[in-house]
């Protein structure tokens, strides 16, 4: 995050420092969640407090009651304001280098669809290459391919080990890739990494990873970090890739949905477009992104709230991050104790998210069960926890198939965790497997 930080809300919206949060408060601020529901799925739609579902509204209600006047006087104020809120927060150099798009799908459409007329305009040539993390987020590599592999690109998917021990596993094998890749002569014209890759979850190193690609003469890097913005820290200008996208609706409690796509200024910046024209077409992408059309902007032009909301929080949203992490951290540690497993990852590649192995006597054979046996615990625990699974690697004894990717926010409590931990020991004690499910 930005050494100027912008969790001092009161600095940037000109108010007084916002009263600390209690905890009869915090119950308040997410009394609409399902109460029944242990919730420890932050990772896949994020959370949005009382208090910002409310100013949310008031942006709606803003709107209806005077739509022409909202239009041509508050709107553009509105997005520019929530622009600089996270120009601030992720260290970009330019307001103009932060546009708020609708989630981290849509901007992956932008920088994609950018490099497709590259390959049209002949400046990249057919074969060459995109470089892409088998670990990528599904619609992420499925616009690889609807983008890239169309206009004759080539991918080359980089095989990261998990479970994982170290950043220099990861380090390791990105440079391999490289290397494979480049030697038969082709051009590796974009990298699309992730930040902190879903799953199977990790924080992956980005900086090292892009020095290395500017260092093999990648043209472009596009840094997904659809869970990085409220879980890890960000600064663009350090990381110093091309493009770099996070949605806000995960971590940083804006309703859905809302994400920002950084473009790094420089002489091409002026040639990506939003996927959706409207007459701001040619002004730039963050104005073009600003209107697709009539529709609802609310989820963008509550950043003011939000950061006026983690300011309550001790230490504002650099405390949540730390906090989060260190509970989630404990949690994971905790149900591999009790299941008698392994973490996924070690601490320091885990965000407010962990990879927990689950006991092999489960029977996780394939994904199928691991999506059914998640089905199972929400219905028959009532525990929402989405399960990975990881093929067994030839040779291994009893190896870890599955893993429950859990996560803390700050509506969580222990006993959350307590409920998967003791779903999963009855289910061990029962004798069930996953090939109960299918009968
Ligand atoms: C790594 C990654 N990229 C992209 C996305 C897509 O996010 P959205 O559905 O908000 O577009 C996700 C969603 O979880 C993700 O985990």
């Amino acid at each position: 995050m930005a050494t100027s930080d912008p969790s001092h809300g009161a600095a940037t919206t000109g108010k007084p420092k916002p009263k600390p949060i209690t905890p009869s408060d915090l119950r308040a601020e997410f009394s609409h969640h399902d109460p029944t529901i242990a919730r420890i799925n932050n990772g896949s739609f994020g959370c949005c407090p009382a208090t910002i579902i409310a100013a949310q509204q008031r942006h709606q209600l803003l709107f209806l009651r005077q739509p022409d006047y909202y239009y041509f006087h508050t709107l553009k104020p509105s997005i520019l304001q929530s622009r600089r809120l996270i120009q601030t927060l992720i260290n970009a150099d330019h307001v103009d280098e932060v546009s708020i798009v609708d989630n981290a799908t849509t901007a992956a459409a932008i920088v994609l669809q950018h490099t497709t007329w590259s390959f049209f305009s002949s400046n990249f040539q057919p074969g060459d290459a995109a470089l892409i993390l088998h670990y990528a987020y599904g619609a992420v590599k499925k616009s690889v391919q609807a983008y890239i592999s169309r206009a004759g690109g080539h991918v080359i998917e980089v095989h990261l080990p998990f479970p994982v021990k170290s950043r220099s596993e990861i380090v390791f094998e990105f440079q391999k890739a490289l290397k494979l890749g480049k030697s038969n002569g082709r051009k590796i014209r974009l990298a699309v990494i992730d930040h902190i890759t879903s799953m199977p979850c990790v924080i992956i190193p980005v900086k090292e990873l892009v020095k290395m690609c500017r260092d093999e003469g990648v043209d472009r890097i596009f840094i997904d970090g659809a869970h990085a913005i409220g879980n890890v820290e960000i600064d663009a200008r350090d990381i110093g890739a091309d493009f770099y996208t996070s949605n806000l609706h995960k971590w940083l409690f804006c309703p859905p949905s809302a994400a920002f796509l950084y473009c790094k200024m420089s002489d091409e910046s002026s040639d990506l477009h939003h996927p959706v024209v409207s007459h701001e077409y040619g002004n730039g992408l963050a104005m073009e992104s600003a209107w697709i059309g009539t529709r609802d902007y609310s989820p963008q032009l509550v950043l003011p709230e939000v950061m006026e909301f983690v300011n309550r929080f001790e230490g504002g949203l650099k405390g949540i991050m730390k906090r989060n992490h260190e509970m989630v951290v404990e949690m994971a540690k905790m149900l591999v104790e009790a299941w008698g497993t392994e973490l996924g990852a070690p601490p320091e590649m885990c965000a407010s998210l962990a990879m927990v192995g689950m006991p092999s006597c489960l029977g996780i054979r394939c994904e199928l069960d691991a999506l059914k046996l998640r089905k199972h615990l929400r219905e028959c625990f009532k525990v929402e926890v989405p399960i990975y699974y990881r093929a067994p690697v030839e040779g291994e004894v009893d190896p870890i198939t599955g893993y429950a990717r859990i996560s803390h926010q700050v509506y969580n409590v222990v006993e959350d965790y307590y409920r998967l931990r003791d779903a999963v020991k009855k289910l061990v004690e029962t004798g069930f497997t996953c090939d109960l499910l299918s009968k």
